[in-house]
């Protein structure tokens, strides 16, 4: 297969994401970075005994000094105590501030090692290689990095972008189905805020998706990078149309810090998100039920789950609505949400809590 290239377009910091087979472990990929001593490579205990050595490896060819820090694996480790690890590493390696940190895992690894090399002595230039579908249509791209707190999901973080980002599509083989499902909502998430040829393309490949054809996967990640990078080159720093690309995460971030983070995945809460923004978006009057019927068979189709968890015996949406006031979106004490229309146009706006309560009241399992 073919390395297809994609450029991030931000004024003085233009970067490539790589996209094929074979790249990951091949020094040629990291051929135009710049020289330095040491690099550190993040990763997991999951990733490490799967492809650590081999990209060591590879980074040996160019760098005197390859280490490796393996981080706890799972959402609930993307805290202050890990990302410490991270500094750790660095400081007890002697990194200097041209050490390139590499990014080898799914979206936890790569916001987490982009938050440290935000903030290691300032700023250390640092290289995504995502190994799940999700980090490779979305997390890995764009510069969002950070960590969670107790209190609200991705609250501390920095926008700070990669120097290169390396898609190798080989590196799905190895991941769980769930996991795949999970990217797959971020994928599907591009076709109604954005592109309905795309919805259109995902629902007549979903099978070959789900079977993982290579030619299928690229072209799901090249589409989707293709997007988002459009997205991010008007405004890396979301102070407005970014906010699109956060289709179905209000609901979805409510769902992961109200089940405790790591019970859904972070792609799982996103698809069901999107069910219920895509509801809201229907008693606004913005798309008829037949959009909302035809996109939800497709996240279902997907694997993903597409009936809310009940936070709360006593009273589920204000629960929910608890939850969601601290999403970033949230302007003077407002939720505001990502609604579409059926034109693949995604707006942000506030709705009345009444209606959010009947939303979520339609859209959630009973006890
Ligand atoms: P993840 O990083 O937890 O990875 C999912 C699981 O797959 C983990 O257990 C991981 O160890 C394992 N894994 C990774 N690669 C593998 C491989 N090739 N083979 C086998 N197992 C593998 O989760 P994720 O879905 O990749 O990312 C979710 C995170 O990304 C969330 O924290 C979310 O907030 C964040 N996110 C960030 C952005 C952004 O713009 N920065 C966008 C979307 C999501
Ligand atoms: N995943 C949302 C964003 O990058 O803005």
């Amino acid at each position: 297969m073919n390395t297809q290239s994609i450029s991030i377009d931000l004024p003085g910091r233009n970067y490539d994401i790589a996209i094929g087979t074979a790249l990951f472990d091949n020094v040629l990929s990291y051929a135009q970075l710049p020289s330095a001593a040491h690099v550190l490579i993040v990763t997991n205990s999951t990733v490490a005994p799967l492809y650590a050595k081999r990209l060591e490896q590879a980074l040996s060819v160019r760098y005197a000094a390859v280490h490796t820090v393996v981080l706890p694996d799972g959402e609930e480790y993307k805290t202050w105590q890990t990302l410490n690890l991270i500094f750790d590493a660095l400081l007890k390696n002697g990194c200097d501030r041209k050490t390139l940190v590499f990014a080898l895992g799914g979206g936890v690894v790569g916001d987490m090692a982009g938050f440290a090399a935000a903030s290691y002595m300032r700023g250390v230039p640092f290289v995504q290689v995502p190994t799940t579908l999700l980090a490779q249509v979305d997390s890995s791209v764009g510069g969002k990095t950070g960590i969670n707190h107790p209190l609200g999901k991705n609250m501390i973080g920095a926008f700070y972008q990669p120097l290169k980002v390396v898609c190798d599509l080989d590196t799905l083989k190895t991941l769980p189905a769930r996991e795949l499902s999970a990217g797959l909502a971020e994928v599907i998430k591009y076709g109604p805020i954005a592109d309905l040829d795309f919805l259109q393309w995902i629902e007549e490949n979903i099978d070959a998706l789900l079977a993982r054809e290579p030619l299928a996967l690229a072209h799901a990640v090249r589409r989707s990078c293709e997007i988002k990078a459009w997205v991010v080159a008007q405004d890396e720093r979301e102070s407005g149309l970014r906010a699109i690309l956060n289709f179905g995460h209000t609901f979805g971030h409510a769902i992961e810090a109200g089940l405790g983070y790591g019970e859904w995945l972070h792609g799982e809460a996103v698809g069901c998100g999107m069910v219920l923004a895509m509801a809201l978006s229907h008693r606004l009057g913005l798309v008829d039920a037949a959009y909302v019927q035809r996109v939800t068979a497709l996240i279902e189709k997907a694997g993903l789950p597409v009936l809310a968890p009940c936070l709360s015996t006593t009273d589920n949406p204000a629960r929910y609505l608890e939850l969601m006031q601290i999403d970033k979106k949230a302007q003077d004490g407002e939720i505001r949400f990502v609604v579409i229309d059926g034109a693949a146009r995604a707006y942000v706006r506030a709705a009345p809590v009444a209606l959010v309560r009947e939303v979520i009241d339609a859209c959630c399992l009973r006890l």
